[in-house]
């Protein structure tokens, strides 16, 4: 027998996804968990989601926390344990604010878990389901504080390697305003088969995904990852680029039934145009993204910083914050309509941290277009008077 963890439906053995609601079905009973205590400490309140790595629950333990148990088939290899272990005591000494903070971690009556710091939000993937897509200034928000995260990293060797929707947090401070929190750095590499410790393949069972859908880990994987060869900080911005993509039109660029089939469209297809999609992208964004999908990782761009610099420059914005600092921006605007269909460069007073630069490329274009035209004019009057 096999339980959907969100709806508590049971499906034969041989199911893998809840028909009502695609969640991937585990083979145990979530509800069995709850106001049980793990290692001791964590009295588990309640479930908050599931990955295909493991069960997310809201625990608590002096504070309130987010404990994610990996499911017992992973706990129940030794090597992976041992390599899960290791992983998650480098990726834990990222100190970031827009990173997850690792709290604890452990190994204990066959049950491996992490502790993170428990975010009140949502996750990217629910508000590009929310809400279609997600209009220009969100998106270049919520990015420029992923970059902001993975610069600091990749400055550290350290690569995340599943950048996903599910795994970019969204957080709503007391000022309403959006913080980013990155969850799940390195962890893909305890996961990836097959690999020495010295390794940094991509390792091919990271392929983990749930059919029918294509929210798994597969749809954002690099083509070197996908390729199980060596990846570096680039593999990341090639994830980051298909969420930026799927961000803005609203789609994934490939359209896949199976995890194989995705797969090879990340190794060998061209990504779509924007307008195969949409029309209202500018063209400068969507020569940002291409450069960010190229399969040859040389012709990406060098650094998430980079990134994040030419996307905004792209969109037309202009921080008063600097990538190398720590401080994040801010959601420039709340109410925005659900599907975002208003890409005007706008200028905001309210917010110091990012305005829309009065020398956006728009902006230049028309002031030159104008400028044009008076020229003419003057010409014209010129040419009459004598
Ligand atoms: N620190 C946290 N605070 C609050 N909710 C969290 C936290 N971490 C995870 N969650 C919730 O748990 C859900 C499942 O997260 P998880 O990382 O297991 O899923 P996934 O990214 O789809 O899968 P995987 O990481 O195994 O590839 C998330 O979608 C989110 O809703
Ligand atoms: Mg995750």
């Amino acid at each position: 027998m096999k339980y959907c963890p969100q709806c508590n439906q049971t499906f034969s053995y041989t199911s893998i996804c809840c028909s009502t609601d695609s969640s991937p079905l585990i083979d145990y009973d979530i509800r069995e968990y709850i106001d049980q205590t793990i290692d001791g400490k964590y009295l588990i309140k309640k479930f908050l989601g599931v990955g295909g790595m493991g069960v997310v629950f809201l625990a608590h333990h002096n504070e309130d926390v987010a404990l994610k148990l990996l499911h017992p088939n992973l706990a129940s290899d030794k090597e992976f344990v041992a390599r899960f272990l290791r992983e998650i005591k480098i990726t834990s000494k990222i100190n970031h604010p827009n990173a997850i903070k690792i709290i604890d971690f452990g190994y204990t009556n066959k049950q491996v878990y992490y502790v993170m710091e428990y975010i009140e939000g949502y996750t990217l993937a629910d508000l590009i389901e929310q809400k279609g897509r997600i209009n220009l200034e969100e998106t270049a928000n919520i990015i420029y504080q992923v970059c902001l995260v993975l610069e600091n990293a990749h400055k550290q060797k350290i690569i995340h390697r599943d950048i996903k929707p599910t795994n970019i947090l969204i957080q709503k401070n007391t000022e309403n305003k959006q913080m980013i929190k990155v969850i799940d750095f390195g962890i893909a590499k305890a996961v990836a088969t097959g690999e020495d410790s010295g390794s940094s393949s991509g390792g091919i069972s990271s392929l983990r995904t749930s059919p029918g859908t294509i929210q798994g880990t597969v749809a954002y994987m690099s083509p070197e990852q996908c390729r199980c060869t060596t990846i570096d900080f680039r593999s990341d911005i090639y994830s980051l680029g298909i969420v930026v993509f799927q961000m803005l039109t609203g789609h994934h660029p490939y359209d896949a039934l199976t995890a194989a089939e995705m797969a090879m469209h990340h190794l060998m297809s061209e990504p779509p145009k924007f307008n195969s999609f949409v029309d209202d992208i500018p063209k400068q964004v969507e020569l940002v993204v291409e450069r960010t999908l190229n399969k040859e990782p040389d012709l990406r761009f060098n650094s998430a910083k980079e990134f994040a610099e030419e996307l905004e420059k792209a969109i037309g914005i202009q921080r008063y914050s600097i990538l190398n600092q720590t401080n994040t921006p801010t959601k420039p605007s709340e109410n925005q309509p659900s599907k975002a269909t208003n890409y005007e460069p706008r200028k905001k007073t309210q917010n110091n941290e990012i305005i829309i630069s009065s020398t956006s490329p728009y902006v230049k274009r028309s002031i030159a277009f104008l400028l044009l035209l008076l020229i003419c004019f003057l010409i014209f009057i010129i040419k009459r008077i004598l």
